[in-house]
């Protein structure tokens, strides 16, 4: 054996790999301002922390003269490294190479990831940039995909999962992100969807571009498929990274703690204002959230999508929690379909991942009428009921203003084993609004009187209701509220709270998994 040559010719294979599908193809990708799936992984990763594996493997095809077109490594880039300092595992897909279309060999690579991954308990991160099934294979590359698609199910509240999108994703290219638990998008440079603008022409003979159909703006306001859209491909790592840092490294470990100068006891007076006179003036409830949070920092999730409720993640004392939050500035707060389903997806995801819930209740109601409906809101409210009921992270709940009737129950109420139920002072529990509530029970006093005269004893009925129940103090003497607190309070109750249920322990009857209403 001459080494030198056997060392020369290593090297000259790893370059081969490096280059993917060739300079050519790499000066394209960049001329549209994306990048190759070796320029993401080192972006994401600590530096010089990647170790790769299978750089080699190559596809079997000699189907359309492709044992002529192989690559090595397949169009995939697979491996482990760190990111701030710990442990995940990663594939990215090259489209330089054949569209980063999948093929038996590249699902093979990222299913060994993936098997590493849950083996090592450590999350795996895709970086995603492909155009579907590899054509010339069929079969083979649809067995391919749904042995990923089993990994994902399989791995789903074990390891966290997390998607970036970062090219055109075509038909089995987006199901995989779908099964993950966060999917972060560039604008303008990124889709989804599972035929493209030609099959839909053909289908529905709708015209409609890739934007329009499936790009980052569609998914984060109207589908809710993913939950960013970064400004560039530089931008989505970052998401990407910080979204890991508030997650354990598994289901059977806690999220680190990042220690931060913000004292533990710092209170904003301003919050003790901030509730309108009238309660049917609106607020920005983020004002909130930033006001309690460790250094004022919200990583707001799907703010686009159902942005009557609020989700994210933040820190109190350095702890990861995860925040929902109604949001009185849209639509009152009110909770419909797509609200229902955003929270209901996060809070499985915080109770899979022992992220604690932090909850903010001002919300009017369901929304009522034929849309809501038709729309399913009896099975969507009940998604958000189930999930609720069923996390046993440690739960806090802070009413700021209304909490009426279903949404009340729903919103992380005590008798949902809510563990701490805050109230503000200007927390209206009750089982509807005042206005509601009297025009039902007034119905035959007013019958037959003139308008005038109902609409004052109308107005006399409801100061009356809303003296005995628009506030927290009915609940609190039930016990369904633990204490009524100042709003400059909050963040160090919060804190507390949290500290005091840390090791929090709650078992549930054995079942092999519950039934929720999808
Ligand atoms: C093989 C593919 C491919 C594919 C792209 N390429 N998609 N090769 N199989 N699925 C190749 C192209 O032939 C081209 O090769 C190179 O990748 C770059 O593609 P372009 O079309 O030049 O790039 P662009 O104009 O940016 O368009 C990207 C695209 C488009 C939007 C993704 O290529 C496209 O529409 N592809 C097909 C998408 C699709 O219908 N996929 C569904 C597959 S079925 P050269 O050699 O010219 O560079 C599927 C079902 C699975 O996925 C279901 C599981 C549940």
């Amino acid at each position: 054996m001459n080494t030198a040559k056997s060392i020369d010719e290593l090297i000259e294979k790893r370059a081969e790999a490096r280059e993917g599908g060739g300079a050519d193809k790499i000066a394209k990708l960049h001329a549209k301002g994306r990048h190759t799936a070796r320029e993401r992984i080192d972006a994401l990763l600590d530096e010089g922390s990647f170790e790769e594996f299978d750089m080699f493997k190559t596809h079997r095809c000699t189907n359309f003269g492709m044992e002529k077109t192989k690559m090595l490594g397949d169009g995939v880039v697979v491996g482990s490294g760190t990111i701030d300092g710990r442990l995940v595992y990663v594939y990215a897909q090259d489209f330089t190479v054949l569209g980063g279309s999948l093929s038996e060999t590249m699902a093979e690579k990222i299913c060994k990831v993936m098997d590493m991954a849950v083996k090592c308990g450590a999350p795996v991160i895709g970086l995603n940039d492909s155009g579907g099934a590899r054509i010339q294979e069929g079969i083979e590359a649809l067995a391919g995909y749904t042995n990923i698609f089993y990994r994902n199910v399989a791995c789903s509240g074990v390891i966290p999962q997390l998607s970036g999108i970062f090219g055109p994703c075509a038909g089995g290219a987006v199901y995989s992100p779908a099964l993950t638990d966060f999917t972060v998008m560039v604008r303008d440079n990124s889709y989804m969807f599972l035929t493209g603008p030609k099959v839909v022409k053909s289908v529905t003979h709708e015209d409609v571009d890739v934007e329009q159909l499936g790009g980052a703006s569609i998914h984060t306001t109207k589908s809710g498929v993913a939950h960013l859209a970064a400004d560039n491909g530089a931008q989505a790592i970052a998401y990407l990274r910080e979204l890991l840092s508030y997650m354990p490294q598994n289901n059977m470990s806690k999220p680190p703690v990042v220690e931060n100068s913000d004292p533990f006891d710092r209170a904003d007076a301003d919050l003790d204002t901030i509730i309108p006179d009238n309660p049917n003036q609106a607020y920005d409830i983020k004002t909130v959230i930033h006001a309690v949070v460790d250094e004022g920092h919200f990583f707001e999730l799907q703010p686009e999508y159902a942005p009557n409720i609020v989700i994210g993640f933040a820190r109190f004392g350095g702890q990861s929690v995860g925040i929902v939050a109604n949001q009185p500035a849209v639509l009152a707060g009110v909770l419909d379909n797509e609200a229902s389903i955003k929270s209901a997806r996060f809070v499985r995801f915080c109770d899979c991942f022992n992220i604690p819930l932090v909850t903010f209740v001002d919300v009017p109601g369901f929304m009522p009428g034929t849309i809501q409906e038709y729309g399913g809101i009896i099975r969507n409210g009940a998604k958000l009921l189930f999930a609720y009921a069923e996390a046993t992270v440690p739960k806090i709940t802070i009413t700021t203003r209304k909490s009426y009737g279903g949404a009340h129950c729903v919103m992380s109420s005590k008798q949902l084993q809510g563990d701490l139920n805050y109230a503000w002072p200007t927390a209206e529990i009750a089982v509807m609004g005042g206005k509601g509530a009297v025009e039902i029970l007034n119905a035959k006093d007013i019958k037959g009187k003139e308008p005038d005269e109902a609409k004052a004893i109308l107005a006399e009925k409801e100061q009356e209701y809303t003296e005995a129940f628009a506030n927290p103090y009915v609940a609190a003497g039930r016990g369904y509220v633990d204490d009524v607190i100042l709003p400059h309070e909050t963040r160090i109750r919060v804190i507390r709270g949290l500290r005091m249920l840390q090791d929090k322990h709650m078992t549930t009857h054995p079942k092999k998994h519950g039934n929720i209403p999808l």
